[in-house]
C-alpha cells in the first residue's frame, strides 16, 4: 500500500471515529487513529495504527507527527478532524473555562492538527475533511458553545478551501445532524458537575427551559454514526468531492430553518424545543 493511502483521523476512539476507521480500512486505507488514551477496539481493526493525540496539547500534536513519520509515512491522503466535545448550557451559566475548552478542541485543536500535518497532506496531494455539525447553521438553545465552535470551524474551512486550491487540495466539510454516540452523555455528565457548583438561585434560573430542551432532544431520532463514516469515505474517494456534505434526515429541516427570517426561525425553534410553552419570567 502506498503512503498516499494513509489517513490521519482525530477522535478515533469515539462513535464516529470508530465507524470511520472501520469504513476506511475496509477500503484499503491505512488509518492513523488519534486517541487521547488507550485505543480500545481500534487496535483490533486491521490497517489501524493508534497514535496518542490530544488536539489541545501542542506537544501531543507534534509527537503525533513524529509518530506518523517514524512509521514510515511521508504522505497523507487525508486529514479528518473529527475530535469533538459538547459544552452545553445557557450562555449565562457556562464558565469562561468551559467556553474556551469548547473552542480549544473544536476550533484551535483542528487548526493545530491541520497546520502540523499539512506538509504530509501536500506531499500526498490529499484532502482535508472537517466534521462540523448542522447546528453550525442554526444554533440551538443550550447548545450555543458547540454551535458557535462548529460555525467557526465551518468558516475556517471555507477560507482554507480557497487557500489550498492553489495546490489542488480539496477542503471538505461534513455537517451531520443528530447521531447516536456517547457525546451527549459525556456532555450531560460535565454539565451536571458544573451546575452542582452553582448557587441554588442561579441553578434555578434556566431549570424549566433546560428540562424542556432535554425532553425534546430525548424524543429526537438520532442516526447511526455510520452515515458520517460513509460521507468521509465519499469525501476521500470521490473524483470530484463536494465542498460540503450534509448528513442525516434532520439536516433537511435545519437547512430550511437556516433560510428563514430570524423571527420566524426563532418562533419555530422555540416551539420545537418546548421553550414556547414555558411562561415568561415576570
Ligand atoms: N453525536 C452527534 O450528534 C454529532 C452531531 C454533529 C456532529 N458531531 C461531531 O462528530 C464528531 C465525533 O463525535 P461523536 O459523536 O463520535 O462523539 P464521541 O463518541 O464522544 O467522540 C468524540 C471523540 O473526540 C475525542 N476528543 C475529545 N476531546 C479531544 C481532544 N482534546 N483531543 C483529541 N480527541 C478528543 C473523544 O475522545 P475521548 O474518548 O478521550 O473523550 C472521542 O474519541 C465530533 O466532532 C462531533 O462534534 C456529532
Amino acid at each position: 500500500m502506498a503512503d498516499t493511502r494513509a489517513v490521519l483521523l482525530t477522535g478515533a476512539g469515539g462513535g464516529v471515529g470508530q465507524a470511520t476507521a472501520k469504513a476506511l480500512t475496509d477500503e484499503g486505507f491505512r488509518v492513523y487513529a488519534g486517541v487521547r488514551s488507550g485505543g480500545g477496539n481500534l487496535a483490533q481493526i486491521p490497517g489501524v495504527r493508534t497514535v496518542q493525540l490530544d488536539v489541545t496539547e501542542p506537544d501531543s500534536v507534534a509527537s503525533a507527527v513524529t509518530a506518523v513519520l517514524r512509521d514510515g509515512c511521508s504522505a497523507l491522503h487525508g486529514i479528518v478532524n473529527n475530535a469533538g466535545v459538547i459544552v452545553q448550557g445557557p450562555l449565562e451559566l457556562v464558565t469562561p473555562e468551559e467556553l474556551r475548552y469548547q473552542f480549544d478542541v473544536t476550533v484551535f485543536g483542528a487548526a493545530a492538527v491541520t497546520q502540523a500535518f499539512l506538509p504530509l497532506l501536500r506531499a500526498g496531494h490529499g484532502r482535508l475533511v472537517n466534521i462540523t455539525a448542522a447546528t453550525a447553521r442554526v444554533a440551538g438553545p443550550f447548545f450555543g458553545p458547540v454551535s458557535a465552535s462548529k460555525a467557526a470551524l465551518q468558516s475556517l474551512s471555507d477560507a482554507q478551501r480557497l487557500e489550498l486550491a492553489h495546490w489542488g487540495l480539496p477542503v471538505i466539510v461534513i455537517e451531520p445532524g443528530l447521531l447516536d454516540t456517547a457525546i451527549f452523555d459525556k456532555s450531560a455528565a460535565a454539565t451536571a458537575k458544573s451546575l452542582a457548583a452553582l448557587t441554588p438561585e442561579r441553578r434555578a434560573l434556566y431549570e424549566a427551559q433546560s428540562a424542556a430542551v432535554s425532553a425534546s432532544l430525548a424524543k429526537s431520532k438520532a442516526s447511526s454514526p455510520g452515515i458520517v463514516a460513509e460521507a468521509v469515505l465519499k469525501a476521500l474517494t470521490a473524483r470530484k468531492p463536494k465542498p460540503r456534505y450534509t448528513v442525516g434526515p434532520d439536516t433537511r429541516l435545519l437547512g430550511l430553518l437556516a433560510r428563514l427570517p430570524l423571527r420566524t426561525r426563532d418562533r419555530l425553534v422555540a416551539g420545537v424545543t418546548g421553550l414556547s410553552k414555558i411562561p415568561a419570567a415576570q
